[in-house]
């Protein structure tokens, strides 16, 4: 059985993924770690991401996968393993979407994802495009979002452990932006599939979302 998760930045999809994946003993796997993981090897390499045959030429001799925790989708780039604190830093959030707009990205990141569903017999794989376009015949597709500011300050709360200066103004600003570059890309948008459920979490809790798509499920 395969489930998908979609929907915008800091809309709590992660959160309720983790919750979902252990309430339905189901792995998980968590598709914008791994477009991290690439941006996080262009910074720390300072590739210039704006010429594609460096981008290309990066990814040939780039290794990455994914595996199940148990408790979340660590990520491993080439055999290290990536520390959340690094994927999840601004400045790999904001470059992040400048990347993954890119066909060839993309292509490379979809055969991670498919290689890692074929090998589970069921998942929970959330991301921007996994009911539309990676997994379109998946068994049950939800579309998680939630109102700008209410992620701003929950994404804010994230930030404020390394960065205790940034400003509510700032966060929203970003969140926004990203957003705008993952909706209006030429290819894999982010948007709700038709058939997905969509599941507003500006004022529900994480573990009230995943008692509905448990409902539904069971229905
Ligand atoms: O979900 P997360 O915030 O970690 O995703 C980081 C970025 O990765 C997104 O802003 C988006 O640009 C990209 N992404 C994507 N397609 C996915 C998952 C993530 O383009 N399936």
């Amino acid at each position: 059985m395969i489930i998908t998760i979609d929907g915008t930045a800091s809309s709590g999809k992660s959160t309720i993924t983790k919750q979902l994946s252990k309430v339905l003993k189901m792995p998980m796997l968590t598709t914008g770690s791994i477009y991290r993981a690439i941006t996080l090897k262009v910074l720390n390499n300072k590739i210039d991401y704006t010429d594609d045959n460096k981008l290309k030429e990066m990814l040939k001799n780039t290794k990455l996968r994914s595996q199940y925790s148990g408790d979340g989708t660590i990520i491993y780039l080439d055999d290290q393993i990536c520390e959340k604190d690094q994927l999840g830093s601004p400045i790999v959030s904001n470059t992040t979407p400048l990347i993954a707009c890119k066909p060839f990205v993309r292509e490379f990141v979809r055969k991670i994802q498919r290689e890692t569903a074929k090998n589970s017999k069921d998942i929970i794989v959330e991301g921007r495009d996994i009911g539309t376009v990676v997994f379109p015949n998946a068994d049950f597709k939800f579309f998680i979002d939630a109102s700008l500011e209410e992620r701003a300050k929950r994404r804010m709360k994230e930030y404020q452990k390394n960065n205790p200066n940034i400003t509510l103004k700032e966060v929203i600003k970003d969140l926004d932006k990203r957003d705008k570059e993952d909706e209006h890309r030429d290819i894999s948008p982010l948007v709700k599939a038709v058939d997905a459920i969509l599941i507003d979490t500006t004022a529900i809790a994480a573990e009230e979302a995943v008692e509905m798509m448990i409902k539904y499920i069971k229905k």
